[in-house]
């Protein structure tokens, strides 16, 4: 029921994405790579269609959906009001890992933005996506293809693990890039309101717009979640996850304490660290070692975070440990994501 098409994202197959615009146009259901994680799109005018994506994730209806597009003008089709600042943003990281809310305009499905005045756009830097929206021609909304609570996916086979059978067409065009979700910007208020850390961080939009005009999560006094979709347990594995924060030294002896203890336990825990925290004493029976690539250099670990988290899942382990990335550049975007997936909770090791 569901084509898969792998296409070489160096050698784009125009024919292939032909036919996936055409399902697209006709209502149909088509994931497709993006440089950040698979997206399951719809044409945003085709109510069919995006009530299908909500079913086929399990999604609930109060989230709303990003649209994306291919061509910045597109964006006086979506948006009643487009500041300045959206101008200059659009400029600087689109094609990019970044998504602008803004004003909606009356003819965008309620659907789509869930009942919000406002809509979100994204600009995505895959040349698959590029090639297949323009084909489309028209604005194409797409979540993450994941079973809503699931991992987001970051590799064709991920797609196809959650959501063969369920759609019309799965365009598997190799791991995505980014590794981690679009940053959501709030462009209605005053400032910047980063709603989600991704891949354009609070320190390159501070060092466009200065420190006091962009608000980041962590600093906003604020008990409701910032992005409708940022209240659900999210990107969990089915093992519970603990998140572990402290001195370094502290915590890789407590993972080695740890491994020592769930292999005596006859117990199979996942570890998910840096490549420094890497010792003997973690390979044992029972330990799924996994690394997030050097601690120095946040984009590896936000690369395979989801893959990682899916491999637990493949290994079957009881528990897991994941160290906290330092909280600069990507790797605020990959403490957010394990911070989800821990439900919400850190641990301090003293
Ligand atoms: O990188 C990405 O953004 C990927 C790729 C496929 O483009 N898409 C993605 O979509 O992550 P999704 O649906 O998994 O996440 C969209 C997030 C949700 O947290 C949602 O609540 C928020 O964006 N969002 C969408 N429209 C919004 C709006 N009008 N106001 C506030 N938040 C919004
Ligand atoms: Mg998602």
């Amino acid at each position: 029921k569901t084509e898969i098409i792998t296409v070489n994202p160096e050698a784009i197959d125009q024919a292939a994405l032909a036919r996936a615009a055409a399902v697209l146009r006709r209502g149909g259901l088509v994931a497709f790579p993006t440089e950040t994680v698979y997206g399951l799109g719809a044409v945003i005018y085709n109510r069919d269609g995006i009530k299908n994506i909500f079913t086929v994730k399990g999604r609930p209806g109060d989230n709303p959906l990003i649209v994306h597009i291919h061509q910045c003008e597109q964006v006086t089709e979506l948006a009643r009001e487009v500041p300045e600042t959206a101008r200059i943003l659009a400029r600087r990281f689109w094609p990019g890992p970044l998504t602008m809310i803004l004003p909606k305009k009356e003819e965008i499905p309620t659907e789509v933005s869930a009942g919000l005045p406002t809509v979100a756009i994204r600009l995505p830097a895959h040349p698959v996506a590029l090639e297949l929206l323009r084909q489309t021609g028209l604005p194409v909304a797409a979540p993450s293809a994941n079973i809503s609570g699931r991992p987001s996916p970051t590799r064709g086979s991920h797609v196809i693990a959650d959501l063969e059978g369920k759609v019309d067409l799965i365009i598997d065009a190799g791991p995505t890039g980014v590794g981690v979700e679009s940053t959501v910007l709030d462009l209605t208020g005053p400032k910047l309101r980063i709603l989600r850390p991704g891949g354009v961080t609070r320190e390159m939009l501070e060092a466009i717009f200065g420190p006091e005009m962009v608000e980041a999560p962590s600093q906003i006094n604020c008990r409701r979640p910032l992005a409708p979709g940022m209240k659900y347990r999210h990107y969990a594995p089915q093992a519970p996850l603990r998140l572990l924060t402290g001195d370094e030294d502290q915590v890789r002896r407590f993972l080695q304490r740890t491994a020592a203890q769930a292999q005596s336990a006859g117990k199979r825990i996942g570890i998910i660290a840096y490549d420094e925290d890497q010792s003997p004493a973690l390979a044992v029976a029972g330990v799924t070692y996994l690394s997030m690539g050097r601690r120095a250099n946040p984009a590896e670990g936000a690369e395979r975070l989801f893959h990682l988290l899916r491999l637990c899942d493949q290994a079957g382990v009881d528990e897991i440990y994941a160290v906290a990335p330092p909280r600069q550049g990507v790797g605020e975007a990959v403490f957010n994501r394990l911070y989800k997936a821990a439900g919400g909770k850190v641990e301090e090791i003293k």
